[in-house]
């Protein structure tokens, strides 16, 4: 027979399994290097590996008066509230949205994009950030 304080044990274990505890959203914690022109992608990933199709996502630059890079709601992106500077040069791979893969590819970058940025799952409360480096290019 299992005695008292055993039994609890293995009740919180398989709580703490059924709710899944343990999902949490990543990026890199090398930062990601660009030359000026080039197009690039950030990573962000939600694990375990599960749809976010659904989910409001928001990539911010914190800091900047409006700090929204991209908005992602309702299946669609969301010009309101994006910063002009991104307008046009952001994207989220929408296939891969039902992975939990929420990386944002960033068209021609440019020396003021360097910074840190965070990608969130609004509902859930996380995030996750990357720094980007720009450096000059030679042409
Ligand atoms: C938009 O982002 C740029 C950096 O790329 C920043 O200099 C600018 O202040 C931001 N715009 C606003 C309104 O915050
Ligand atoms: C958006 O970017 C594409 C290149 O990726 C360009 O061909 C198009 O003219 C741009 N549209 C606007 C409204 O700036
Ligand atoms: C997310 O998708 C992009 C584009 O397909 C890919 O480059 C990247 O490796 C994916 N991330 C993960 C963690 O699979």
């Amino acid at each position: 027979m299992m005695n008292g304080p055993s039994f609890f044990f293995l009740a919180m274990i398989l709580i703490k399994q059924s709710h899944g505890v343990s999902s949490e959203l990543t990026s890199s914690h090398q930062p990601i290097v660009a030359l000026a022109g080039d197009d690039v992608i950030l990573p962000c990933q939600l694990q375990p590996a599960v749809s976010v199709s659904s989910e409001t996502l928001l990539w911010t630059r914190p800091g900047l008066d409006l700090k929204y890079i991209h908005v992602h709601r309702a299946g669609r992106p969301m010009l309101m509230n994006q910063n002009r500077s991104y307008y046009n040069r952001t994207a989220l791979f929408v296939d891969q949205l039902m992975n939990g893969n929420v990386s944002l590819k960033l068209f021609r970058v440019k020396l003021s994009d360097a910074g840190r940025y965070t990608c969130i799952i609004d509902s859930k409360k996380m995030e996750a950030s990357v720094q980007l480096i720009v450096g000059k290019s030679d042409s």
